[in-house]
């Protein structure tokens, strides 16, 4: 039997795009699965289209792409989580990470509501986080969250669900695809810093601030999701120790190499401290991965260390960790 779900997507940058485009390039498979996602309403910063039979997202593609806005009526995305009759907002609004930003309200408006949530945002996540899965619970509805870490690598559900049962003791790993580029494409080319920040900002990996990057920031927040999701911590991002990549020089990792040792920037969670910092991994370890890679590596009890690595930013990518988080909710 073929189950609806309405949704509404807010925030129609890159992410919210992506989500469109895999809703129509994954039409036929999600119906086999007996899931008929209809998307009733979109919402970029200005303005809105609404369709209770299904916004047609060609429409709305073409029409971002051509025009900069998504529809013509001045509605805000938080008056369709509260006066659109729907079951799911996926919430993909650029991230604040200061104040949590429109996604925070959006979020927290839709569990009153009584709407789903899934999730690319990290800012109301990292500064949030209990808050969220407290209102969340008390409004039996469900918040999802996998785009928010690593983009299309699966580590949080990988470690709550495929690993279920297992203590984990630590995770380390590359969290941000802008510095890892950056310090790849340093190595490779002996070429300045600023050069390579620039490639990165060009290719989109980087965000819209490009410092929450290359300071260690936008790793911070996601280490914050993984140590409260995870470990079960109550951390904010005052408690993580950070250092960005922005005073390594190209004649450092010259040096580094030549000793068989790549720069990256790790981040690393145990039970005692969470942390950013560059650190020398030596050439052919699991964690020394190139280019806009994400690689995390999760120590367990039973299981041992898993690494897994994947792209960590991109529309499409972020867009399928959406899916399967949407997909996870609605499926059974
Ligand atoms: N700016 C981020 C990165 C995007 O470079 O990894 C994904 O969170």
């Amino acid at each position: 039997m073929m189950k609806t779900i309405r949704l509404s997507i807010i925030g129609f940058g890159a992410v919210g795009q992506g989500v469109a485009r895999v809703l129509l390039d994954k039409k036929d498979l999600l119906e086999d699965m007996g899931l008929d996602f209809r998307v009733v309403a979109v919402a970029d910063s200005r303005t809105a289209v609404v369709d209770m039979d299904g916004v047609d997202l060609n429409v709305a593609l073409s029409r971002k792409r051509d025009e900069g806005l998504v529809g013509s009526d001045r509605i805000r995305g938080i008056e369709i989580i509260e006066d659109i009759d729907h079951e799911l907002v996926v919430e993909t609004t650029p991230t604040n990470i200061v104040t949590g930003g429109a996604g925070l309200e959006n979020m927290l408006v839709a569990f009153k509501n009584g709407k789903d949530v899934v999730t690319s945002n990290k800012g109301p996540l990292a500064i949030r986080y209990s808050e969220l899965i407290k209102t969340s619970e008390k409004s039996g509805t469900r918040l999802r969250f996998e785009a928010t870490v690593g983009g299309a690598m699966p580590v949080l559900n990988l470690a709550r669900e495929v690993l279920a049962g297992n203590s984990i003791t630590n995770v380390e790993g590359i969290f941000n695809g802008t510095c890892n580029y950056i310090l790849t494409r340093m190595m490779e080319e002996h070429a300045p810093y600023e050069q390579m920040l620039a490639e990165a900002q060009e290719l989109g990996y980087a965000e819209t601030d490009p410092t929450y990057d290359v300071e260690g920031i936008d790793t911070a927040c996601k280490l914050v999701i993984l140590a409260n999701s995870i470990f079960g911590m109550n951390a904010t991002y005052e408690d993580v120790t950070v250092a960005g990549i922005t005073r390594i020089t190209p004649e450092a990792l010259l040096l580094a190499q030549n000793d068989g040792y790549v720069v990256k920037l790790i981040g690393e969670i145990n039970d005692s401290r969470i942390n950013v910092a560059p650190k020398l991994v030596p050439m052919f370890h699991p964690l020394a991965v190139g280019g806009s890679l994400n690689v995390a590596s999760i120590q367990t009890d039973l299981a041992g260390p898993i690494t897994v690595t994947g792209r960590g930013a991109g529309s499409i990518e972020t867009a399928s960790a959406i899916l399967s988080d949407m997909i996870s909710i609605y499926r059974d």
